[in-house]
């Protein structure tokens, strides 16, 4: 798919539906090919995956290599979230592996503006994400530059974690200020997503869902993201 191509079907995506992005980490990496076939021929929107360096997080996934190789295998446009220290410094890496989205921690980048741009400049779409304790206030100043808010629901670095309840009131406040300042942000979510909380989360405002465990780990994983998307 060409640069244009995957803006299109993007922005068609955009206006037409709420989104849903199986995260890779819980994916069986002993066969990555296999999970990444299932996901291809699912209702599943984008391809979710988290870089993690063991600095900002508490753990390591995988890196670049790695997303070379699902890069090859994908047919979904894949959202990148990097849990990485300067984040910055592998923008081209990223662009490369055929990101669609590029997701920096707000937490990770000391000048946000500049990565923001770099990131758009550089063809991809931008996404910034927040930490729990971190209030969605912190992005009314770049809000008009971003593509995409990812917002924790879980403290990052692991699958598998709980939902942090709070998380509503965030997305509640975000998408009042995305309406308020006209911008063109989706929303996405981002730890302990489940059939139980994925109807609310969309009712409260959430356009783009991740989920790792509850479809990885479900026994019909084509099924599981239908109930999703219904
Ligand atoms: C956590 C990652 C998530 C993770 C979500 O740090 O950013 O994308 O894979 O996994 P679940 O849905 O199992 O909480
Ligand atoms: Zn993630």
């Amino acid at each position: 798919m060409s640069t244009n191509q995957l803006f299109n079907y993007s922005v068609i995506q955009m206006i037409t539906s709420k989104l849903l992005a199986p995260s890779l980490l819980s994916a069986d990496f002993g066969n990555l090919e296999r999970d990444i076939e299932v996901i291809n021929r699912s209702s599943a929107d984008w391809l979710h995956i988290d870089v993690m360096d063991g600095v900002f997080v508490p753990n390591i996934s995988f890196g670049f290599p790695v997303l070379e190789y699902v890069k090859k295998l994908s047919t979904k446009p894949l959202d990148v979230h990097l849990m990485i220290v300067q984040p910055e410094k592998f923008i081209n890496e990223c662009k490369k592996t055929g990101a669609m989205v590029m997701n920096v921690h707000y937490e990770a980048c000391t000048h946000l503006n500049r990565t923001v741009r770099a990131i758009v400049e550089a063809g991809m779409q931008a996404g910034v994400t927040l930490n729990p304790h971190t209030p969605v206030e912190l992005l009314e100043d770049i809000i008009l530059e971003v593509d995409l808010v990812l917002l924790m629901s879980v403290n990052p670095g692991f699958g598998g974690q709980q939902f942090i309840e709070n998380t509503y009131s965030k997305i509640e406040r975000l998408r009042a200020m995305i309406d308020r300042k006209n911008a063109h942000a989706l929303v996405e979510i981002d730890g302990g997503v489940n059939l139980q909380n994925a109807a609310k989360l969309y009712q409260t405002g959430a356009d783009v869902l991740v989920a790792g465990n509850a479809i990885f780990h479900s026994p019909n994983i084509p099924q599981t993201i239908n109930q999703f998307k219904e």
